[in-house]
């Protein structure tokens, strides 16, 4: 069985809380409930980790070489400038895909760039928790095909 990585970054634990008219009310947990059911459909196995602090991130991506077939990740706003995070998924060459709930490209002008798409499958932003779900259902395919 494939297995996946979910990660997310700083203030995602705040989810439902945080920006309610930008992120939604639904939390994380909420997130991971949905991500687990789908998981079984799928026939992968997921885990989950958020951490609001770069370098545990980075220890975590580390952690998964050799262990986990794909990463999904939220890197909230080291998205848009951590160079140490593109890296870390650059030095162990995961398949990732990267999620946002919001449109990131049509808010303020420092979210347009991802320092992290470069070293990405690929990007979904902007369907709200529906971008975690679309996110794995790509992961996996993307995995599947990779063999
Ligand atoms: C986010 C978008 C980022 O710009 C922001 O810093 C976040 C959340 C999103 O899911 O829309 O923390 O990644």
């Amino acid at each position: 069985m494939k297995r996946v990585l979910v990660l997310n970054g700083p203030n995602l634990n705040m989810l439902g809380i945080r920006e309610p008219g930008v992120y939604g009310t639904v939390t994380l947990a909420g997130i991971e409930e949905r991500l687990t059911r789908l998981a079984q459909e799928l026939s992968v196995t997921v885990e989950f980790y958020q951490s609001n602090h770069e370098g545990d991130l980075i220890d975590r991506i580390h952690q998964a070489f050799g262990n986990v077939d794909g990463i999904l990740i939220n890197p909230g706003a080291f998205t848009h400038y951590s160079y140490a995070l593109r890296d870390a998924f650059g030095s162990v060459n995961i398949p990732t895909v990267e999620v946002h709930l919001s449109n990131i490209h049509k808010r303020e002008a420092f979210r347009h760039v991802s320092v992290i798409a470069p070293v990405a499958v690929g990007q979904i932003a902007g369907f709200g928790a529906d971008s975690y779900e679309l996110g794995l259902r790509a992961l996996v395919k993307h995995i599947e095909q990779a063999g």
